[in-house]
């Protein structure tokens, strides 16, 4: 396993991706400052300053792309969760793999894929935190936002944080590849803020509304909506 720290780089992801023939397996990519960060669905991740996490994972589990990859950032999430309460926290997951912190997005985790034609080539997991934020800081997010130094009352240190995660992460990892988000579910679901209520999801280009009833066992979001279950495997909730 090895580390590279780059004091300023537009993306973690991007730099990973980029780099990936020469990023051996379970490599870290770890930022001080991220001045272009991106999320799921086109949307912008945005460093508010201060000691935050921006952070890379290169993963290359295998030669060929197993479907269980499409759960890591739900496993991440999960992952990040069991931290959070190690600080004392209560977080919640809000599907597919948003954490939050009394209802507020306290972190983004974005998967993606690298593919070379037909071969899979790796993934590379990223993950934003707001450790260490100003409340001013945070306002100019788009959505309500929530930061660990402001829910716990006191500044967090940026290299304890990251060098548990990644051990927490690792901890289980092999577990994972073997069964999936069957290994986390039950956690999964008494974490999710989202069950039993009426919600809206943004799918590509349009949204669906309906109840959210469960979540199945490979991590799939199951809406009920005008009476018709309907199975979604990727979406974001409004
Ligand atoms: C989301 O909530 O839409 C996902 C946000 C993911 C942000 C992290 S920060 C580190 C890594 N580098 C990026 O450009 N994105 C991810």
């Amino acid at each position: 396993m090895s580390n590279i720290y780059l004091e300023e780089i537009d993306s973690t992801n991007r730099y990973a991706k980029l780099n990936l023939d020469k990023l051996e397996d379970k490599t870290i990519v770890h930022a001080a400052r991220q001045t272009s960060g991106h999320g799921r669905l086109q949307r912008a991740w945005l460093d508010p300053g201060g000691d935050n996490l921006f952070l890379t994972f290169v993963l290359k589990p295998s030669s060929s792309f197993s479907n269980i990859f499409s759960n890591i950032t739900q496993y991440l999430s999960v992952k990040l969760c069991m931290l959070l309460e190690e600080y004392g926290l209560e977080p919640q997951i809000k599907w597919p793999n948003d954490v939050l912190l009394n209802g507020r997005k306290v972190a983004g985790i974005l998967s993606e894929t690298v593919m070379l034609g037909n071969t899979f080539k790796g993934l590379v997991l990223g993950i934003g935190v707001n450790l260490n934020a100003a409340p001013e800081a945070l306002e100019c997010i788009d959505k309500p936002a929530a930061a660990l130094n402001l829910e716990c009352g006191h500044d967090i240190v940026l290299s304890s944080f990251r060098d548990r995660l990644v051990e927490t992460f690792f901890a289980d990892y092999d577990n994972f590849l073997n069964t999936g988000f069957k290994s986390i579910r039950d956690y999964y679901l008494k974490h999710a803020c989202f069950l039993n209520k009426e919600i809206c999801v943004r799918l590509f280009n349009e949204n669906k509304s309906g109840i959210a009833k469960s979540v199945t066992e490979d991590g799939e979001l199951v809406l009920v909506s005008d009476n018709k279950e309907v199975v979604l495997t990727i979406g974001d909730i409004l």
